[in-house]
C-alpha cells in the first residue's frame, strides 16, 4: 500500500503545536465539538479514524482510536483513548466491530480513497454509522487554507475536497442515508456557534451516513 509518509511526519514531529491549536482557537473547537456531537448516535460505540491527539474523541466519549503517528496516538492515550497504531486504509480490526466511526479533518490525508472508505464500511455492523467532518473545499476556510497550504506545515500536504465528492466517494462504497450539519458560518465573529442543517453556509460539515 502506498502512504504519504509526509503526511504522518508532520504531526509527529509537532504534536504539541498540533495539540495547541485548540487551546488558542477555543471557540472554534467548542463550535466543532457540538456540531460532531449532534451527529454522533447515543450510547454506542465508536472508533476515531485519525484520532490525532484524542481533541475530538475524549470530549465526545470515543474511547478507541486509530493512528499512525506515534507521538500523536501517545497523547491519546493519556487522554484514556485506546489507540491503534494503524492507516484508515489497512484497519486491524474485525468484520462489523463498531456501531459508528469518526474521522474529523483526516479525509484530506488519506493516501488511498478507493481503500479506505470500504474498510470503514467492513468494520462497522449492520446499519452502523459514518460520521466525517471535513473543511469543505468550497466554504471561506476550505478556499483560505487551499490558497495558504504551502505556507502552513500542517495542511501542505493535504486535498481538500468539496461535500458533494465525499458524498459520491462515499455512496460507491456502500454508504446510504446521507445527512448533513454544518457549522462556522462566521469565522470572524469568534463565538461558540450552534450547528444548522445542511452544507454549503458552513466551513465545517459533517457528513453523516448509513451502512
Ligand atoms: C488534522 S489531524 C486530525 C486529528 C484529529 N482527528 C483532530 O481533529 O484533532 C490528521 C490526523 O490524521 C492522521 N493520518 C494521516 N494519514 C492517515 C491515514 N492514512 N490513516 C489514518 N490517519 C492518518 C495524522 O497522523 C493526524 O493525526
Amino acid at each position: 500500500m502506498k502512504i504519504c509518509s509526509d503526511n504522518i511526519k508532520v504531526f509527529d514531529q509537532n504534536t504539541l503545536e498540533y495539540d495547541q491549536w485548540f487551546e488558542k482557537h477555543s471557540t472554534i473547537y467548542q463550535s466543532e465539538i457540538l456540531v460532531i456531537q449532534q451527529a454522533i448516535p447515543k450510547n454506542k460505540t465508536g472508533i476515531e479514524i485519525g484520532v490525532g491527539t484524542g481533541r475530538f474523541a475524549k470530549p465526545l466519549n470515543i474511547k478507541f482510536g486509530v493512528e499512525p503517528s506515534e507521538n500523536m496516538a501517545r497523547l491519546a492515550e493519556q487522554r484514556g483513548i485506546n489507540v491503534y497504531r494503524a492507516y484508515g486504509e489497512n484497519l486491524p480490526i474485525e468484520n462489523e466491530t463498531f456501531d459508528f466511526a469518526l474521522m474529523v479533518t483526516t479525509v484530506c490525508f488519506l493516501s488511498d480513497f478507493p481503500k479506505a472508505f470500504p474498510e470503514v464500511h467492513r468494520i462497522l455492523k449492520p446499519q452502523g454509522e459514518i460520521i466525517l467532518a471535513i473543511i469543505d473545499k468550497n466554504s471561506e476556510l476550505g478556499r483560505k487554507y487551499e490558497t495558504g497550504k504551502s505556507s502552513n506545515k500542517f495542511y501542505k500536504d493535504a486535498h481538500f475536497h468539496s461535500t458533494e465528492e465525499i458524498t459520491e466517494l462515499l455512496k460507491q462504497s456502500g454508504f446510504e442515508k446521507f445527512e448533513y450539519l454544518q457549522t462556522l458560518t462566521k469565522l470572524n465573529k469568534n463565538e461558540i456557534e450552534k450547528s444548522i442543517k445542511g452544507y454549503g453556509q458552513g466551513s465545517f460539515v459533517v457528513i453523516k451516513a448509513v451502512k
